[in-house]
């Protein structure tokens, strides 16, 4: 489960200047737009950034299943982003030429002008890493550049004439303690016979890390939780039922006190990952 989160937790601020003669090579985020600024000179400069990706400073809530019932109060956190849009899927055309290889990462540089050694340089390069290295036994994973990319992968486990839907949790107000109490209101289960959990992985355009694994039993909820602020979230909340092949070692289950096997193991979402099911 630990390697999910993966271990990255930066603020990627690019300069990037556009020269007419390059501009065609470099991509062009919806968060460019909105810094992008005259300089003196006449010539425009971008500063973009890639949101924060804390994903090393969140630590999901593990929990089992019994544990949510309307009107019991369980603390439960979740990380604060201000908004979705570094994590939402750019369309194929606008990626499909970028390389997404660690091979390629001198060509990288000049889509995305970062210092060699940067923290933005290296977070990029573990990401192309993370998304190179075998999957796991009983596991069909895929990191997806675009929307059209993650319809296809879960077209091919789903089934290729299937819609697909993407669930994800709701934003938390800035206002919101990352841990607190939250009531619940109400617990949801989507049916569903397959499940796709993404994570957003540090890149500069939304990379998701998807994997499937075979032959599990997931259950999937919607749980929309109030919390003691006053703050409704609706949380993505999902149960792994058989946790026999995990490892002794693995980080819920060590929270939990559990034993491989002896329970499922449950965890809610942040709202920058998602889970794809069949409409
Ligand atoms: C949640 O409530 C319990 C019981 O009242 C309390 O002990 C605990 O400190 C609270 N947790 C948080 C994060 O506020």
């Amino acid at each position: 489960m630990g390697n999910e989160f993966v271990t990255c937790s930066f603020l990627l601020l690019l300069f990037l200047t556009l020269d007419p003669g390059v501009s065609s090579n470099v991509l062009r985020l919806p968060s460019m737009d909105l810094v992008e600024q005259k300089e003196d000179d006449g010539h425009s400069s971008s500063h973009f950034h890639m949101e924060t990706v804390s994903l090393a400073n969140y630590d999901p809530t593990f929990t089992v299943m019994k544990v949510i019932q309307v009107g019991k109060t369980i603390p439960v956190s979740f990380p604060y982003i201000k908004d979705l849009s570094p994590y939402q899927f750019l369309p194929r055309e606008k990626t499909h030429h970028i390389p997404f290889s660690s091979k390629a990462i001198p060509e990288l540089h000049r889509y995305f002008p970062v210092f060699p050694g940067s923290k933005q340089a290296t977070a990029i390069e573990q990401t192309l890493k993370f998304c190179e290295r075998d999957p796991p036994a009983g596991e069909a994973t895929a990191c997806l550049t675009s929307f059209e990319s993650l319809t296809d992968y879960a077209r091919g486990i789903i089934g290729s004439d299937s819609d697909i839907r993407i669930v994800r949790s709701s934003l938390i107000s800035s206002s919101t303690p990352t841990l607190q109490n939250y009531t619940i209101m109400e617990s949801k289960e989507i049916l569903t016979g397959k499940v796709i959990p993404c994570h957003a992985e540090p890149y500069p355009y939304a990379v998701y890390y998807c994997h499937f694994q075979v032959n599990t039993d997931n259950k999937l909820f919607m749980v929309s939780l109030r919390g003691e602020n006053g703050d409704w979230v609706d949380a993505v909340f999902l149960c792994h039922m058989d946790s026999s092949p995990w490892s002794v070692e693995s980080k819920a289950l060590i929270r939990l006190g559990l034993k491989p096997g002896e329970s499922e193991v449950c965890h809610f979402f942040p709202a920058y990952d998602l889970v794809v099911v069949p409409q």
